[in-house]
């Protein structure tokens, strides 16, 4: 030890917080597609302050990041989310609340107190746009000024980050983990919103053992919940270890369920240890599911069990069969591609049924190579993969898909993402024609300065 402070390094380079709130009239490069007319949020992790303790990079309040996109012009729009517990640090001009609201180290005032932070993705569905965590309920935003309109009750508790909103049906399908009444527990809760948001089902049971299920499946006919084993241990942080660690020995589940049916049906399938936090799609063809999904080897960002570093590791895409008619309940497993990726999205149009187009962001997910430095297009009918590289320095964010039209074939529209400049030190919003990414963007709309790396985003089509 030198004295010298340690420098997370998920508060420097682009992973540092922005700490203003701006409308900014972007400048344009290029062509934005007449067609394109809407608004893309994008959240991520932005802490209000300086964090007590230890940060994680998922422990930030969220920020949101709005492009509103109209006549070739693109406004942009950065907002906190204000949770109550944004608001109440606001109030003490400090941070209150330490990583993950850890009662340990958090400010004696605000024990027992909410500590959402709103960081993960942000959804519009049934009239409302809900910035979304894993450990809390949803909060509501306005969609346009971005003010706060505040938890939404009606969930009946925590809800996941990564909600599945039907193509056929409008239905949004949603689970929770860790749901049940104390820290750390392995109660699971499935829910379905119907089209207009209003919640018709929220169902717990018991998973194997208490896991971070970051995200899940949804098929038309079935529901698939990963219970890999990141797991949560209220006995280790007791014990003054990590809330969360990998721990391979308790062996990897799926649960597999008919949408309509009881909890009580679901049937547990079982691989090797592995870790997944973004499955691509899944859908199935007679007995048999199918999901593609970005795997790792173990989990990524955090300790294992024994407290020792958790391995430096990356994710490629690897399709999962789930052979209902089989009397095993192996999956099988097999890699569709060798290049390292994350933040895998589709045409959502095709969301729970069968497929051919994905994009992903590639490169490393070490932050000291500035997160992803590639953006790839798979088209897994021809096995074809095309990539477009940034200039060294740069990154990019996840990369989402706009259909051209609501009646477009599958694949047809564009690609946007934000991308780092490294070299400027600022940000831009990319816009790709989604069958020749190879190309790069068809448009560029700069920021005068950074939008940090983030999580997830969607798009909400005008009109
Ligand atoms: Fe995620």
């Amino acid at each position: 030890m030198d004295g010298t402070p340690r420098i997370d390094p998920y508060l420097s380079g682009n992973f540092a917080p922005v700490r203003s709130e701006d409308d900014f009239e972007l400048t344009i490069v290029g062509q934005v597609p007449a067609g394109l007319s809407g608004a893309y949020y994008r959240n991520g992790p932005n802490p209000q302050f300086d964090p007590i303790g230890d940060y994680h990079w998922f422990a930030g309040d969220g920020m949101i990041h709005g492009f509103f996109v109209e006549d070739g012009a693109v406004r942009y729009r950065n907002r906190y989310v204000r949770t109550p517990k944004w608001t109440q640090e606001n109030a003490a001009g400090r941070a209150l609340w330490a990583t993950f609201g850890n009662p340990m180290t958090s400010d004696p005032s605000v024990a027992g107190q909410d500590s959402g932070v709103a960081n993960t993705n942000i959804v519009w569905h049934g009239g409302r746009l809900m910035a979304l965590e894993e450990g809390h309920r949803p909060f509501a935003i306005d969609p346009v000024s971005l003010e706060p309109q505040g938890y939404l009750d009606q969930f009946r508790g925590r809800v996941t980050a990564h909600p599945k909103i039907d193509p056929e049906t409008g239905e949004m399908v949603w689970f929770a983990y860790a749901s049940g009444p104390v820290p750390l527990n392995a109660t699971v809760s499935y829910g379905v919103s119907d089209a207009q948001g209003v919640v018709t089902r929220r169902d717990d049971f018991e998973a194997p053992y208490c896991s971070m299920v970051h995200d899940f499946m949804v098929t038309r006919r079935h529901v698939l919940f990963p219970i890999l084993p990141l797991t949560g241990s209220l006995e280790r942080v007791m014990a003054g270890g990590a809330p969360f660690a990998w721990e391979p020995d308790k062996g990897a589940f799926v649960g597999v369920m008919a949408r309509g049916a009881g909890v009580e049906t679901i049937r547990w399938f079982e691989t090797e240890a592995c870790y997944v936090f973004h499955p691509m799609n899944a859908w199935e063809e007679g007995d048999k599911i199918f999901a593609d999904v970005m795997e790792y080897p173990s989990a990524p960002l955090f300790p294992n069990a024994d407290g020792g570093r958790g391995a430096d590791v990356q994710a490629r895409l690897v399709r999962w069969t789930f052979d209902l008619a089989a009397p095993t309940n192996q999956i099988q497993r097999q890699p569709l591609d060798d290049l390292a990726g994350e933040f895998p999205r589709f045409d959502e149009r095709r969301a729970g049924l069968s497929y051919r187009h994905g994009w992903f962001a590639a490169g490393s997910v070490d932050p000291r190579e500035r997160g992803f430095t590639a953006i790839a297009h798979v088209d897994l009918a021809s096995g074809r993969r095309s990539t477009y590289s940034f200039a060294p320095g740069d990154g990019v964010g996840e990369p989402i898909f706009l259909p051209r039209a609501p009646d477009a074939p599958e694949g047809d529209g564009w690609v946007i993402a934000t991308v780092y400049r490294g070299a400027e030190n600022r940000s831009d919003l990319a816009i790709f024609d989604a069958q020749g990414i190879e190309a790069g963007p068809i448009a560029v709309a700069q920021l005068p300065r950074r939008v940090p790396f983030g999580f997830h985003g969607n798009w909400r089509a005008a009109g």
